[in-house]
C-alpha cells in the first residue's frame, strides 16, 4: 500500500473498496433488471470517477453515463447552495437517472442536484454514493445504494481531494489535522 504522510489512517482500504462495487453493481444490475430498465449513470465530478469506473465493470445492463460538476464546497466545510460549473450533455427526459458520488455528507449537493433532475424531467432518480457520513446530515436525503458510512471525519482518497489534492490515492484515510486547519 502506498505510504503519505498526510493520512492519520487507512479507514477502506483497495481491496474492500473493488469487494464492495461488485457487489453494488450486481445489486444495481437486479434492480433495474426487474424493472427492465437500463439507468442513465450521472457522475459528479471529481471525486466520483474511480468510484464511477470500478462500478460500471459489474453493471450488466445497456447503461451510459454523463457527467456533471457542481460545486458548493469551500475548504472543508460544505454550503446550502450549489453552482453548476458542468451541466449534462444529453438530455434526460423520461430518463432514470442514477447519480454517481464519492459521499453523502450534509447531502445539500444532493438534494439540489435531485431537484435539478426532476425538473429536467427525468422519470426517476436514484443514488449511489461511495461513502455515507450520516451524522452530518442536514437535508432528508438518503443514497439508495451506500458503499460504506464513515464517522465524522474527513476524509481523502478514491477520488476525494483536499483542495484537489489526495485524489489519487488507491484508499481512503483520514487526513491528518494539520494539514487542513
Ligand atoms: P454535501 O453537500 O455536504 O453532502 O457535500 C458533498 C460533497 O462535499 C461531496 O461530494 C464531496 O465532494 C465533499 N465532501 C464532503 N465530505 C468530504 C470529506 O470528508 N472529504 C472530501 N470531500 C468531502
Ligand atoms: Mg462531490
Amino acid at each position: 500500500m502506498w505510504e503519505n504522510n498526510d493520512i492519520k489512517e487507512v479507514l477502506i482500504t483497495k481491496e474492500q473498496i473493488e469487494k464492495r462495487s461488485m457487489e453494488l453493481g450486481r445489486q444495481i444490475t437486479e434492480d433495474y433488471r426487474a424493472e427492465g430498465r437500463a439507468p442513465l449513470l450521472v457522475a459528479l465530478l471529481r471525486g466520483s470517477v474511480p468510484f464511477l469506473s470500478e462500478l460500471i465493470k459489474y453493471i450488466d445492463l445497456d447503461i451510459q453515463f454523463d457527467f456533471m460538476d457542481v460545486t458548493s464546497y469551500v475548504g472543508t466545510e460544505s454550503q446550502g447552495d450549489i453552482k453548476i460549473l458542468k451541466d449534462l450533455d444529453g438530455s434526460i427526459k423520461d430518463k432514470d437517472i442514477l447519480i454517481i458520488e464519492d459521499i453523502v455528507d450534509t447531502g445539500n449537493t444532493l438534494s439540489t442536484v435531485c431537484k435539478t433532475m426532476y425538473l429536467k424531467g427525468a422519470r426517476s432518480v436514484k443514488i449511489a454514493t461511495l461513502l455515507n457520513k450520516p451524522s452530518r446530515r442536514a437535508t432528508g436525503i438518503e443514497a439508495d445504494y451506500i458503499g460504506f458510512n464513515v464517522p465524522n471525519e474527513f476524509v481523502v482518497g478514491y477520488g476525494m481531494d483536499f483542495n484537489q489534492r489526495y485524489r489519487c490515492l488507491p484508499y481512503i484515510g483520514v487526513l491528518k489535522e494539520d494539514c487542513y486547519k
